[in-house]
């Protein structure tokens, strides 16, 4: 069988650095996308993951066509696109009252339109070759909304109800379509919540510490194996016991 092909966007940030190597580690090719301007990042995520399977492309996930070249540019020099993997993501946490237009805008287009735009462009593909793996990561704050987050909590859940339409829709093709939401990692995203209020946040984790970004890629890894074909639709919680329930 080829090597299966993996692209991971927003795969040099916290946790798209984690799963692109852990995907690498499962003998995946690995394509980690993400903004082709972050030049010093870039450089650093190739000295973190060098001798691994793994290649650095640029893509603007806001942006439809930026995502069709990529998917063409990967299926050109690597070969078709059997796992996709959705974790661009940014935040601009604010309270509603004070929330401008272009707050609600950015974090709509990178965390939910963006899962349109990639998926939109490889689905196709996935299903005329009768395999595919998609695994979008959401967040705990998707299933129980976050104070500061109307944005990010909207699309994270928005991005739940997009995995559970699109498993129904390829189900009998061999793609699986589910999503991780993991709780508070160690990653800069929840670094730079303002250190009283992210130590409240950590007190209420029954596992009593952030999670590490290499739990969330175990996940991701497990979902996106070959024989985990059975589940889809799902949404798998890596929150230390912050919320709890069905
Ligand atoms: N619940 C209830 N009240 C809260 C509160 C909370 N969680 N947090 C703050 N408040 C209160 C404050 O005590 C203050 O009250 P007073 O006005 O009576 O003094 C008031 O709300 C502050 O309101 P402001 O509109 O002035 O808000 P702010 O500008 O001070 O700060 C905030 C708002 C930036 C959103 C800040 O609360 C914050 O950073 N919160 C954390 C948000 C968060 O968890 N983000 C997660 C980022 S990581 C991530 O998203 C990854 C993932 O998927 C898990």
């Amino acid at each position: 069988m080829n090597q299966r092909i993996a692209v991971v966007t927003g795969g040099i940030g916290g946790l798209g650095t984690a799963i692109c190597i852990a995907l690498a580690q499962a003998g995946r090719r690995v394509i980690a996308a993400d903004l082709g301007a972050r030049t010093e990042r870039i450089a650093e995520f190739q000295r973190e993951t060098a001798g691994l399977d793994i290649r650095f492309e640029p893509v603007d996930v806001t942006d439809f066509e930026s995502c069709g070249a990529l998917a063409r540019r990967i299926e050109a020099e690597h070969g078709s696109i059997d796992i996709l993997v959705n974790a661009a993501g940014i935040t601009r946490d604010t309270t509603l009252r004070k929330m401008e237009p272009s707050q609600w805008d950015a974090v709509m287009r990178v965390n939910l339109d963006s899962v349109f735009n990639l998926c939109r462009h490889i689905i196709d593909g996935m299903t005329t070759r009768g395999f595919g793996r998609i695994v979008n990561i959401s967040s705990v704050n998707g299933q129980t909304g976050q104070f500061g987050q109307a944005n990010y909590s909207a699309a994270k859940a928005g991005m739940h109800g997009f995995t559970m339409a699109l498993a129904r829709e390829v189900a009998r093709k061999g793609v699986t379509v589910n999503s991780v939401s993991p709780g508070y990692c160690e990653t800069a995203m929840v670094m730079a919540i303002p250190e009283d209020i992210r130590a409240g946040i950590v007190d209420k984790v029954p596992v009593g510490r952030l999670g590490k970004p290499s739990e969330i890629a175990r996940t991701v890894e497990f979902l996106t194996a070959d024989d985990a074909g059975f589940i889809t639709g799902a949404n798998i919680p890596v929150n230390g016991g912050l919320f709890i329930g069905f």
